[in-house]
């Protein structure tokens, strides 16, 4: 059987799946080490110290789209409190398929795995997040699946996942409206679903019900405060 160079493929699935390039994983070596996460000392990922050096280094120019921090480099509340909750109830996750919508970090795919998840997706539009996700998963000894297009405006069913989940992501209207349409679509397919969130301006309540809630330390200079509250939710649909 002919063997394929592990640079080739990774080449070759590159230009497929317009992957990260190879500035993009140097970047994140560049500008994070290797850190335990507060709330899930289970798992490393790289990590900033100052996110404000990262952004520095990782900024594509002057685009005023561009994210203020790179989100990629922190486990953000929303992260922590979900990774926590699906270590702590395997039984949501064990042979199950689950995808990690906004991953940043990969860092809850990565407790999905370590939880006993049959697979994990890890999707998030940012290449740079691309690349954490896939250092990430190295260093704590696991697999995932990096998917970088945007898929809000598809709907997944349960042929395809058992369980989507994301956290932290209703920190911009748009993108929490996508996102919010998104789980509810996915659940009324039978799609379990669970969205973290530590309080931020535009999570939508009274679509959601409560089913956990975590204290998560976070840091002054990113969050201004030393702790968030955070919540797991699911949505409320129609078939409810
Ligand atoms: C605040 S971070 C949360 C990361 C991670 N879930 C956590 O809790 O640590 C939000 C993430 O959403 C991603 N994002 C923004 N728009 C997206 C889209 N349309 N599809 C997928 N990810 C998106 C950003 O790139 C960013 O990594």
């Amino acid at each position: 059987m002919p063997s394929v160079s592990p640079i080739a493929r990774h080449c070759a699935r590159a230009a497929s799946d317009q992957l990260p390039g190879v500035e993009h994983y140097i970047a994140v070596c560049a500008s994070s080490k290797l850190l335990p996460v507060p709330l899930v000392p289970e798992v490393t990922i790289y990590a900033a110290e100052n996110a404000y050096d990262v952004w520095e280094i990782t900024r594509l120019g002057d685009d005023a789209d561009e994210p203020p921090v790179p989100y990629w480099s922190f486990p953000w509340a929303g992260g922590q409190a979900l990774a926590r909750h699906l270590l702590d109830h395997p039984e949501l996750v064990r042979g199950r398929r689950v995808l990690d919508l906004a991953a940043g970090s990969g860092l809850v795919a990565i407790a999905a795995m370590k939880a006993g998840a049959r697979s994990a997706v890890a999707n998030d539009v940012d290449p740079f997040a691309a690349a954490a996700q896939e250092m990430n998963a190295r260093a704590n000894e696991t697999t995932i699946e990096i998917s970088q297009r945007d898929m809000l405006d598809e709907t997944v069913t349960a042929n395809q996942f058992d369980l989507v989940v994301a956290g932290d992501v209703c920190y911009e209207r748009r993108l929490t409206d996508r996102l919010i349409a998104f789980l509810r679509r996915a659940k009324e397919n039978g799609v379990d679903v669970l969205l973290a969130d530590p309080g931020r301006a535009y999570l939508p309540r009274h679509q959601l019900d409560e089913i956990a809630s975590y204290d998560v330390a976070t840091t002054l200079a990113l969050e201004g405060v030393e702790g968030k509250r955070t919540t797991i939710w699911t949505p409320v649909t129609d078939c409810d």
